[in-house]
């Protein structure tokens, strides 16, 4: 019924200027407002060509929450029960009537059947089309945008039409409304228009490693192989005897498992070497010289120097804060892009995607809300034309993922794009259904970033006009990971006492001083799992501070979340329905660590997540001892067993004007719920199927 419409249509629309839109079609996606540094220029030439690319609708994206509480939710019969790659693909790809609709729809409009591609992991349907054709197809005409500052051209329309029985079937359209987008204009000469890349771009702002704090001193105490076992300066220097003294970690016995490697991401030039494991190993461990992680490389990184004086402080933390608990267990780090991009700043928000490329290939050309494969603009591309950079095409899917990935770099949410990051955070969702676990710092800046020089959400490292809004982290708000906050031992404590969350004004030392990263996500609402703990947090400890309650809407690229039009300027300084994190917490302070061959002590949430981490690794090795399932994502279980972890109740996360949250009894947003009991945290989970 409706293809002698659209015929009429697109003659319609070939002879009039202005657009009449017939009543079968209705509007699909409309820009509201015009983006402050695209500048719109001439119409498309009619004959110019566009790759053109549909985005297909995909199935049940909508209760993949649900699918990923069916298998980590510990009441569901289904716990532990993960799923194949091929299963994840297959529930969320667009049905088999989305497809068929479409390329109907296409081909009923005048494209061949063999013009059409239909994307292997089958998200969306490509074929190239003239300017003058798409503008018939869509009831809309198409512009030029060029951004002044890079030279980059795109087409963009500011609405387009669809027939109204095609819309559930279609997520998005490019060359559409989206500007940045994965649809290059080739100009009538077939010359494509390059877009190239700027160092800085205060639309998107780099991810910083949580700061470290780095204090290379001798320490007073010098430490012996003799000592390995000492604990009686826990409070000044935090060794892993300590810390498997504070979380009653058992040294491993027997074999371990060949699958269950702890993974651990690294970027922006944070080199391991084998010097420094080697001075920590002999000094604090029983573990032997010589020993090395496995180095999984991904689109032109480098995990190893053989140049001490390179060593990065994120790698030798991670390192040594892992290898005490995991070994004789290995330990796999992901060095993430090539060195080019790595030593770019403007890039490190975005190694993230590079990564989860490479360790789940379905990734790579994967769309969801309005995004296909990794965006332009935002995230490296490969090959890398610069100079030194990777040749090769991008990796997808070259490595599986770990049983536990440590991730210890965190930005702030307000920076990245809301379509950006909840297509990644979907992703988590899938790497956790697939028996993935996620654990990610919480930063170290407390509710806010870094005032300046290091913030860059304005002078006091929090938002909106009064600069006293909090500024959640960023990717640690995605509600599919497990978010770590950091705790220290009081100075002239020991380990057998409560810790308290790493920043604590009643006490002053000589230890590092930072503020442990917390607070609630604007992008993304409670999720289920959390909901009790946090209410009972409101009930009992209200933190007595203004607040409001809303979340960003869906918006397309490069949409920024923004606080100012959320809070609606009530005054309130937080979000009372969004995503809570820390989700727990474990040491993060005076760590003492080898790098560039000098002795030091190191904090952060940084140290926090690896420790976390490779507890995970080892709770999962138990698992997989007696033929369970790895634990895959762990906040439903957490949450529900509150009596696995030891709450913390001293301390803040002050930041920005003082303002902050305090720990107290139960859940907060400080320590989460707490710091890990090993013999309990393993008694829950070897009881579960
Ligand atoms: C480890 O993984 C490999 C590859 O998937 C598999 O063939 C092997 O059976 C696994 N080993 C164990 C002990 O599960
Ligand atoms: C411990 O580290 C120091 C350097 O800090 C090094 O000189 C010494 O050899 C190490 N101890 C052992 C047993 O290797
Ligand atoms: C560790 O091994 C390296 C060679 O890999 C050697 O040069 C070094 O002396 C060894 N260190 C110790 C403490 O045995
Ligand atoms: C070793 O690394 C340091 C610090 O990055 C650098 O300055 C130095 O040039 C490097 N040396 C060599 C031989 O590459
Ligand atoms: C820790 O930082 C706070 C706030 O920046 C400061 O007031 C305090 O003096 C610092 N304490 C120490 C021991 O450095
Ligand atoms: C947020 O919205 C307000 C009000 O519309 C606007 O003035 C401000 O520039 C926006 N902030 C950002 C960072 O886009
Ligand atoms: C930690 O909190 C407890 C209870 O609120 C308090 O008694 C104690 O003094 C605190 N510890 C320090 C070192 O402030």
């Amino acid at each position: 019924m409706w293809l002698p419409v659209l015929i009429t249509a697109c003659l319609y629309a070939a002879t009039a200027f202005a657009i009449a839109v017939p009543r079968s079609h209705v509007v699909h996606e409309e820009r509201l407002q015009a983006s402050g540094r695209w500048v719109k220029r001439d119409r498309v030439k009619p004959h110019a060509t566009l790759s053109v690319r549909i985005g297909l609708a995909q199935s049940n994206l909508h209760k993949g929450h649900d699918f990923l509480m069916d298998v980590s939710d510990p009441a569901s019969p289904n716990y532990g029960k993960h799923w194949t790659s091929e299963k994840v693909i297959d529930m969320f790809r667009p049905a088999d009537d989305t497809v068929k609709t479409v390329h109907q729809w296409l081909q009923d409009s005048g494209f061949p059947k063999n013009s059409i591609t239909h994307s292997e992991n089958k998200v969306w349907l490509a074929f190239p089309a003239t300017a003058k054709q798409m503008e018939s197809l869509l009831y809309t005409d198409y512009h030029e945008y060029e951004d002044p500052r890079t030279g980059s051209v795109q087409a963009a329309c500011e609405r387009y039409h669809v027939p109204a029985h095609i819309q559930q079937h279609i997520d998005y359209i490019t060359p559409g409304i989206k500007l940045m987008a994965p649809s290059d204009i080739v100009t009538e000469d077939g010359a494509r228009n390059l877009r190239k890349r700027k160092a800085s771009n205060k639309d998107f702002q780099p991810m910083r490693p949580p700061r470290r704090h780095w204090i290379p001193h001798w320490p007073q105490w010098r430490p012996r192989p003799s000592s390995k076992e000492n604990l009686r300066h826990c409070d000044v220097e935090i060794t892993p005897a300590c810390i498997a003294a504070l979380y009653e970690i058992p040294p491993v016995f027997g074999e371990v498992h060949e699958n269950n490697s702890l993974g651990i991401y690294e970027a922006e030039l944070n080199y391991w070497d084998q010097l420094d494991l080697d001075l920590f190993f002999a000094n604090f461990t029983h573990i032997p010289n010589g020993t090395h992680p496995i180095d999984k490389d991904i689109d032109g990184g480098v995990a190893k120097t053989t140049n001490i004086s390179g060593a990065g402080i994120e790698s030798m933390l991670d390192l040594e804060s892992a290898y005490p608990i995991v070994y004789p267990q290995s330990i796999t780090v992901f060095n993430v892009d090539d060195l080019v991009y790595q030593s770019n700043p403007y890039f490190s928000l975005a190694s993230g995607n590079t990564f989860l490329d490479a360790i789940d290939g379905s990734y790579c050309t994967y769309s969801a809300y309005g995004e296909t494969g990794d965006a332009p603009g935002f995230d490296p591309t490969y090959p890398d034309p610069a100079p030194g950079g990777y040749k090769g095409p991008l990796q997808c899917g070259v490595y599986k993922p770990t049983n536990v990935i440590s991730f210890s770099y965190s930005g702030y949410e307000a920076d990245v794009p809301i379509a950006y990051q909840k297509r990644q955070c979907n992703e988590f969702l899938k790497l956790g259904l697939q028996g993935v676990s996620f654990l990610m710092a919480s930063g170290d800046s407390g509710i806010g970033n870094y005032p300046e020089p290091f913030g860059y959400d304005g002078p006091t490292g929090c938002l909106g006009p009064k600069n006293n809004i909090f500024n959640p982290g960023f990717p640690n708000n995605c509600p599919y990971v497990t978010t770590v906050g950091a705790t220290k031992v009081y100075a002239g404590h020991t380990v057998f006492e409560p810790e308290s969350a790493a920043y604590d004004p009643a006490t002053s030392s000589m230890q590092t001083n930072f503020s442990s990263g917390g607070g609630f996500s604007n992008v993304y609402p409670m999720p289920s799992y959390q909901k009790n703990a946090v209410a009972s947090y409101f009930e009992h400890h209200d933190p007595g501070l203004p607040y409001y309650s809303a979340v960003a809407a869906d918006a397309p690229l490069p949409t920024l979340p923004n606080v100012t039009t959320l809070a609606g300027n009530t005054g309130g300084v937080y979000n009372r329905i969004g995503r809570g994190v820390p989700d727990v917490a474990a040491n993060g302070d005076n760590i003492a660590t080898y790098t560039g061959g000098v002795f030091g002590l190191q904090g952060g949430t940084s140290a926090s997540t690896p420790i976390f981490a490779a507890i995970i690794t080892r709770i999962n090795e138990e698992r997989l001892q007696v033929g369970k399932s790895p634990v895959g994502f762990l906040n439903p279980a957490l949450y529900a067993n509150s009596w696995v972890l030891n709450d913390i109740t001293n301390g803040t996360n002050k930041a920005c004007l003082g303002q902050g949250f305090k720990a107290v009894q139960g859940w907060d947003p400080v320590t989460g719920l707490g710091t890990p009991s090993f013999p309990r945290m393993l008694e829950l989970f070897l009881s579960l199927p």
